[in-house]
């Protein structure tokens, strides 16, 4: 089935690019949205360092990595040193002070594969999910809003790829597609390739932190790249084509893993990720960063596989041929 085509970019598809951007600025939140979500952080700083002087609560994932849509949901993450309490006491423990400081809505879900708290917030109206010593999503976080301050175009792209997902329900990693955390990845790897992003860990180290293991190192003085990708004048609706080209045509599913560690597309051959091992089938592959034995794509199956191709070229035909595919893209997905 898989076949190579290399097509090329339709004349004008640089005319749609107002309609992305315009689509792009309606999912930004607000700085008043923004200005919340560090009240309630800091709120909860408070409360939780009465009991926890040495803990410390960071915001992670879409709020922090600068690829989060308005009215998402909050994501934090408490680091505490405590060798005494499991992380199901601790979360406990994280619930009944959040009870006491008179916060509502409070639910610790002690038998998830990620223990957390999750609260709705009365005062902001934001809902938030508190997990623990989960360090290396921290620094993930910080690696992804780093490369966002490089090159606008990254958010912009991003957006709307995560916007397509959701409209057509390949956003699911419970449904077995990607998460959007993958996706920005794609999108990373893509403009790497177009020299648009360098690859920050092939870099000389400016930032070294250790988590579980993991040494994750790279150059993050991104105030000195802003003109890194100034020689390439591509607009946001053709790296969006070419985004859905590479994934609906070009890619190789059979011996490809997409890296932005390396900056390059690396051999599963290499990382041993020919073959299924337990429950990580590798049929898309995509490197993590930092936990570099950690395939992305893990989580789709021979099922999902499908329609998650079989959406990457009906995004690339409609990018191709649509007479508006600022509307056609994200028509929702009908069952
Ligand atoms: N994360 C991770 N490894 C994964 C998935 C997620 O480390 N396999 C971490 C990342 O730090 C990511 C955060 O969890 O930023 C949240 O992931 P996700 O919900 O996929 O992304 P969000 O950016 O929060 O997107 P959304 O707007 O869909 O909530
Ligand atoms: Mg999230």
């Amino acid at each position: 089935r898989f076949q190579r085509r290399i097509r090329a970019c339709r004349y004008d598809i640089d005319q749609f690019t107002p309609n992305f951007l315009s689509i792009f600025d309606s999912l930004v939140p607000s700085e008043e949205e923004i200005a919340k979500q560090n009240q309630l952080l800091a709120a909860l700083s408070r409360l939780i360092n009465k009991e926890w002087p040495n803990s410390k609560l960071y915001l992670y994932g879409s709020c922090a990595n600068s690829f989060g849509f308005s009215n998402s949901d909050i994501d934090l993450c408490l680091s505490i040193d405590d060798k005494e309490m499991s992380k199901v006491d601790i979360i406990l423990k994280l619930a009944e002070i959040l009870q006491a400081g008179n916060l509502q809505n409070i639910q610790a879900l002690t038998r998830a594969r990620v223990p957390i708290v999750k609260l709705m917030d009365q005062v902001t109206g934001l809902s938030c999910d508190i997990c623990v010593n989960n360090l290396l999503a921290v620094v993930n976080t910080k690696l992804l809003r780093d490369y966002a301050q490089i090159d606008r175009r990254l958010q912009q792209l991003a957006f709307i790829v995560k916007h397509w997902a959701k409209s057509r329900r390949v956003n699911e990693t419970y449904q077995g597609t990607l998460s959007s955390y993958a996706y920005v990845i794609m999108c990373i790897h893509l403009l790497q390739l177009r020299r648009i992003l360098p690859c920050l860990q092939e870099m000389d180290a400016t930032c070294n932190v250790t988590v579980d293991d993991n040494h994750c190192t790279y150059f993050d003085q991104v105030d000195k790249l802003k003109n890194y990708g100034a020689h390439n004048k591509e607009t946001v609706s053709s790296l969006l084509w070419a985004f859905f080209h590479y994934w609906a045509y070009q890619h190789d599913y059979m011996q490809d893993v997409i890296s932005i560690r390396t900056g390059r597309i690396i051999s599963k051959h290499m990382k041993d990720w020919t073959r299924r091992v337990g429950n990580d089938r590798h049929l898309i592959c995509i490197e993590d960063p930092f936990e570099t034995s950690h395939d992305l794509g893990r989580v789709v199956d021979k099922f999902s596989i499908k329609i998650l191709r079989e959406e990457f070229e009906r995004a690339a035909n409609i990018l191709q041929y649509d007479a508006n595919p600022s509307v056609t893209l994200f028509e929702p997905y009908v069952p």
